[in-house]
């Protein structure tokens, strides 16, 4: 399955050492190239001679040790590698890679590599837990690093919370499904909205919902990484824009309509994760409104239903909206799923805690018009994402090598 892949095995300096010689040997069995970056910490835990005999080549772990061949290493290897995996990343590495630290060659190369890069945390359950530690993974999220884990169970220091390194056979899982479909949707072109639009009342005030757009650019996220030409059309949000995905930045519903219905007959796929606002206020009033001393009356007029207009009108393209519902959420989605005439809904109980706008993870429901539904566990959103984007994929007729 990894034949012709060649893939980086980051190891840090942490109890769980011993279980990168396992998934240095799965990745191996499984046909990839692998090479391995030690910290000095990790030599403390597994012999770097354990590492060298599975993955059959040398061992990195200084910076300045005299090269095995002639090209400066850390920067051939961070050019040359598929993806890059770290396991165990403790603390310390990754406080290190979020503020760009480079100062053995294993930070180095994760500095200089371009390649996908996975982590897999392992520590003590109050260090992953200490807003350091989860600010850094945080960052490290929005610059595309995929964090893997940890899990929950019993630490070495005796305790049990979260902080185990999954287990290999798990990361390998992942790292083999991202490198089979990472040229799954090549060639496809794709349109996602996303954040909550704002309806002006006057220079300094609009109406507006409490949409963060995580889900629609996460969404942009996982189709960037599986190939897909990406366009997030954008309300308002302070989140940074994925790797190599266009952003068009709108700010009404009209203005979200206009965007989309342009980019429309050009797109495979479009993603309606945008929470359009129903209603505008029928003026925008030139200058502040001051107050009266009495109540005040805005008249509202409808906006024009974005996702509807696309369900009338697609031909070959496909159509995924998404429903936030507050009561009856199957029932009330496949109506919606109906009257809109997508091919896809994405049903979202955003009363549920952990759940819709504003969190970092959703628990959704997929609906298709033929009936079958599936129910995804709480989650992170851009795990949410990456179940969404393969079942498009499985939409436009394209599955995993
Ligand atoms: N949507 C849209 N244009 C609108 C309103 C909604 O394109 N003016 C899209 C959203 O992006 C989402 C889907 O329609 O994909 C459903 O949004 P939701 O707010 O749940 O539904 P509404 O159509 O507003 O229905 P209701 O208010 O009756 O729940």
């Amino acid at each position: 399955m990894l034949r012709g892949k060649k893939i980086l095995v980051g190891v840090s300096g942490g109890i769980a050492a011993y279980k990168s010689a396992e998934v240095v040997s799965r990745l191996r069995k499984l046909g990839a190239e692998v090479h391995v970056a030690m910290t000095k910490g990790a030599t403390e835990f597994i012999a770097p001679l354990t590492l060298r005999t599975l993955s059959m080549n040398p061992v990195h772990v200084e910076m300045f040790e005299e090269p095995k061949r002639w090209n400066v290493e850390h920067i051939a290897l961070a050019e040359h590698v598929d993806a890059v995996l770290v396991a165990p990343a403790t603390a310390n590495l990754l406080a290190k890679m979020a503020v760009g630290i480079a100062d053995d060659f294993l930070s180095t190369v994760l500095l200089a590599t371009r390649a996908p890069i996975f982590v897999a945390p392992a520590m003590n359950h109050a260090m992953f837990h200490h807003s350091a530690t989860q600010q850094n993974l945080e960052t490290l999220r929005t610059r595309s690093v995929r964090v893997i884990g940890p899990d929950t169970g019993f630490q070495a220091c005796g305790t049990d919370g979260d902080g185990r390194m999954s287990e290999p056979v798990e990361i390998v899982k992942i790292l083999v499904d991202f490198l089979t479909s990472s040229k799954l949707l090549e060639g496809k072109k794709a349109l996602v909205t996303a954040g909550g639009t704002q309806e002006p009342l006057d220079p300094v005030r609009y109406l507006g919902n409490r949409s963060s757009g995580r889900m629609g650019y996460a969404i942009a996220q996982a189709l960037q990484e599986a190939g897909a030409e990406t366009i997030l059309v954008s309300a308002p949000t302070d989140l940074p824009v994925p790797h190599e995905v266009k952003r068009i930045s709108v700010m009404t519903a009209q203005e979200m309509h206009d965007a989309v219905l342009e980019q429309f007959p050009k797109m495979d796929v479009v993603i309606k994760a945008a929470a359009v606002a129903d209603y505008r206020p029928k003026e925008n009033a030139s200058q502040k409104i001051k107050k009266q001393g009495t109540s005040l009356w805005v008249e509202l007029v409808p906006n024009p239903d974005i996702l509807a207009e696309l369900g009338k009108i697609k031909s070959t393209q496909i159509l995924v909206g998404f429903a936030a519902e507050t009561e009856n959420l199957i029932a009330n989605a496949q109506d919606k799923m109906r009257r809109k005439n997508v091919d896809m809904l994405v049903a979202n109980d955003v009363t549920r805690p952990g759940s819709g706008f504003g969190s970092f993870t959703n628990s959704v429901s997929f609906l298709f018009p033929d009936g079958r539904r599936i129910d995804l566990p709480q989650m992170n959103k851009l795990e949410v994402a990456r179940h969404l984007r393969d079942e498009i994929a499985g939409l436009l007729g394209v599955t995993k090598e």
